[in-house]
């Protein structure tokens, strides 16, 4: 199996020292930093957007992630292009013309993901799949960290593999949510090329660097 790109998910981290956090990662087994924005209306919660996310951009050594889970990401994709976002993900659910919006997030120059709630199905990417450079699978329902992964999510990976080597896309499969040492393997087998750990990566006990490096260990 191939090594997955490891994505901790600044949600969980010290935000009142998002540089310190930025420099400490600059040199850790991290290959993208996850960025988590919510609006309180698409997630019954809100995080951060783009005044922190342009804050972290100059202190960040990876490229970063962006995942919107807001309503009409339309609006402020060139916004999140200007403050640093490298990729951008929209939620499927929230894209009332999904082909239009993955289009307008290329032309701006970043990489595009669609995210997919739990209790959405990959066979709605069919007609897109080829257009994606990221499908996200959630492995727990959006809005918050520290939540338990959801077994089934599993099966959807494996599924999601099918269906992009059917359609010829190269899209990574991303998975978020819950992520830890405990499904990280398994994941990886069902085809997973991205893993986003927040609450295993920054709440354990020894620390952001230690983990991620006995997490890529682990999956070697
Ligand atoms: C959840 C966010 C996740 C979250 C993951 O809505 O999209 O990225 O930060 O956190 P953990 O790994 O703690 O589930
Ligand atoms: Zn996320």
């Amino acid at each position: 199996r191939r090594e997955p790109l490891l994505a901790p998910s600044l949600l969980a981290s010290d935000l009142a020292n998002i540089q310190a956090t930025a420099e400490t990662l600059a040199t850790a087994e991290a290959d993208w930093l996850h960025f988590d924005v919510m609006d309180g209306r698409f997630v019954p919660n809100i995080s951060f957007g783009l005044p922190i996310l342009e804050a972290l951009h100059p202190h960040a050594r990876q490229p970063i992630d962006v995942h919107l889970m807001i309503e009409q990401p339309e609006n402020y994709l060139a916004a999140f292009r200007a403050a640093g976002a490298t990729n951008i993900t929209v939620h499927y659910e929230a894209c009332r013309h999904l082909h239009r919006v993955v289009e307008q997030i290329r032309g701006l120059g970043c990489t595009a993901g669609v995210a997919l709630n739990p209790a959405t199905p990959v066979s709605l990417l069919q007609d897109i799949a080829s257009e994606l450079d990221v499908v996200l699978i959630m492995s727990v329902n959006p809005g918050f960290g520290g939540q338990a992964f959801i077994p089934h999510t599993l099966q959807k990976v494996a599924a999601l593999k099918e269906l992009l080597l059917d359609t010829g896309s190269a899209a990574l499969i991303e998975v978020d949510g819950g992520v830890s040492q405990a499904n990280a393997g398994p994941l990886v087998e069902a085809g997973a090329d991205v893993l986003v750990a927040g609450s295993f990566v920054f709440k354990s006990p020894g620390g952001p660097v230690a983990t991620l490096a006995g997490l890529r260990k682990h999956l070697r």
